[in-house]
């Protein structure tokens, strides 16, 4: 897509880099992350408004440690350059960098040494709170520049070539524990570089649907929709983009929570008019998984059939060109990171396979957003809070969370006791402060007692996380009173379970799913 003005960041491998882009564009900027190696060419061919700089591991005189080609300097935009990158720019314009006798990490005390327009607005100049992480400090200033702040043991906390519109922080204006991080980012982009608020949800949604009638013409689309909410919202613009055109298909594997199946299909057909197929493949699935204990093994014959299946029904469709995903933009900077891709991407999680089996050319409406971005265009568009916030389900459904053997009869005991979880999340008003929460059927029974009988049946567990990412997870402190009334009316109102447990592990060691 092309945005009238973009602030690109130069991505020197900071852990918070993405938050950069994330905070530029609640303010109403489109902003991106390239490589901090990325061909200056390129960065040019981008027609920026505006650069940043990032953040880094490095230190600039480090072996190995990314440096500022010329030609990037020469593009004489307007430059925030954060932590490791006014080192950086110090290092590279004619200043010195020194290793600070203690490294600084943490909260710490900024005073405004020169006004600037960076500083409009902040509540306290002689005194606010940043937040810092480095080893290294400017000792002397390139020529032309300015020191604009100082932190308790540096001299040059901020310093600005105003006359170059070249700004830079020793601290990270992006993390919230800055206090008027916020500000000071929108004073670079409004007052420094004079930009608009033109990146808006709404616009997205306009100039996304142009883009998308711009790159598929009068070609077919096939989309595989999961009720989750990127291929949801990736499916409501396709369909306002090019209507009848786009196929989605909705393989219901059988592995599905109660009546997930209706409420997917049914409010999308309902209110959009989409062109939804769906396949009712519960059978094949079932029989597929009939006997089978090993976790590993399940995941494979499902993601098998699952592409079995789509494929089949893909061809189907006469002259279909083109595959629709729901790549998100953290995954696309993932993928293309100066480091390198990330080890913990998580293959499994993904339909891998799907475009080379196909030979279908890509369309990928979210590319370019947040995960909170495509719940805005979500809201933007119309769709019901129960899709918008809706926790994330497994590709592999309920099948990994029945342990063990998965039969008709214990998905259905599962089914049951999930839908009382799911509904007392939600009256309680924790299903949005959670991650995700879900029961899970174990495969043993316990004994119990029931007005004079003995019992023997079932156990469930309740596993409930807070997450930011679903890579590292804690248990949730739900209150008592909540978890008693999940477990007494799951034992009351679900025949074939007399005992309800919790899973009070966090990932790592453990991870969130049980299979
Ligand atoms: P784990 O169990 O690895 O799960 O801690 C992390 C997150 O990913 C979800 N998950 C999956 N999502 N296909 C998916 O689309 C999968 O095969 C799959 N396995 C786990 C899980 O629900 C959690 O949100």
């Amino acid at each position: 897509m092309s945005h009238t003005q973009k602030v690109v960041i130069l991505d020197f491998g900071s852990q918070v880099t993405q938050l950069i882009a994330r905070r530029i564009r609640e303010s109403g900027v489109y902003s991106e992350v390239h490589p901090c190696n990325t061909d200056p060419a390129k960065i040019r061919a981008l027609n920026p408004s505006a650069l940043v700089l990032s953040g880094s591991p490095f230190g600039v005189r480090d072996e190995g440690a990314p440096g500022l080609p010329q030609a990037i300097l020469d593009l004489n935009l307007p430059i925030l350059g954060i932590c490791y990158g006014m080192q950086l720019l110090a290092h590279e314009l004619g200043g010195s960098v020194v290793a600070s006798s203690e490294r600084e990490y943490g909260r710490a005390t900024f005073s405004v040494t020169k006004d600037c327009p960076l500083w409009d607005g902040l509540a306290d100049p002689a005194k606010t709170t940043v937040w810092m992480s480095h080893g290294d400090r400017v000792e002397s200033l390139p020529p032309g520049f300015e020191s604009i702040g100082s932190s308790g043991s540096i001299p040059f906390a901020a310093m600005a070539d105003e006359g170059r519109k070249i700004y830079a922080l020793q601290f990270h204006p992006e993390v919230a524990h800055t206090e008027d991080g916020s500000l000071i980012l929108r004073n670079f982009l409004f007052k420094v570089a004079k930009l608009k608020p033109t990146w808006t949800m709404a616009s997205f949604v306009e100039e996304s649907v142009a883009a998308m009638r711009a790159q598929v013409g009068g070609g077919k689309v096939v989309l595989g929709l999961s009720g989750g909410i990127d291929s949801t919202v990736a499916a409501v613009l396709l369909n306002k983009a090019i209507g009848k055109n786009l196929s989605c298909i909705f393989v219901d594997n059988g592995l599905l929570r109660m009546h997930e199946r209706e409420e997917v299909i049914g409010f999308l057909a309902e209110h959009f008019d989409l062109n939804v197929k769906c396949v009712d493949a519960a059978d094949l699935f079932l029989s597929r998984l009939a006997g089978i204990t090993d976790p590993e093994e399940k995941r494979k014959i499902i993601g098998h059939t699952f592409i079995e299946i789509f494929d089949q029904e893909a061809q189907a469709i006469k002259g279909v060109e083109f595959l629709a995903q729901g790549t998100l933009y953290p995954d696309v900077i993932e993928s293309c990171s100066f480091r390198g891709p990330s080890a913990v991407i998580k293959s499994h999680h993904n339909v891998g396979g799907l475009p080379e089996t196909m030979k279908l050319k890509l369309v990928e409406p979210l590319r370019e957003l947040f995960k909170d971005e495509v719940r805005a265009v979500a809201a933007e568009m119309g769709l019901p809070e129960h899709i918008i916030w809706r926790q994330p389900f497994p590709g592999p459904g309920l099948s990994i969370r029945v342990i063990g053997e998965v039969t008709p009869e214990r998905l259905d005991i599962l089914r049951r006791a999930d839908k009382i979880v799911q509904h007392e999340l939600v009256a309680s008003g924790w299903y949005r402060k959670v991650w995700q929460g879900f029961a899970v059927l174990l495969p043993l029974k316990t004994v119990g007692v029931m007005g004079d009988d003995r019992t023997y049946e079932h156990v469930i567990a309740l596993r409930v996380v807070d997450s930011l990412d679903a890579m590292t997870a804690d248990w949730s402190r739900l209150p008592s009173e909540l978890l008693a009334s999940m477990s007494n009316r799951i034992i009351n109102e679900v025949k074939g379970v007399n005992r309800v447990v919790l899973d009070i592990s966090s990932k790592p060691p453990s991870t969130i799913e049980w299979e």
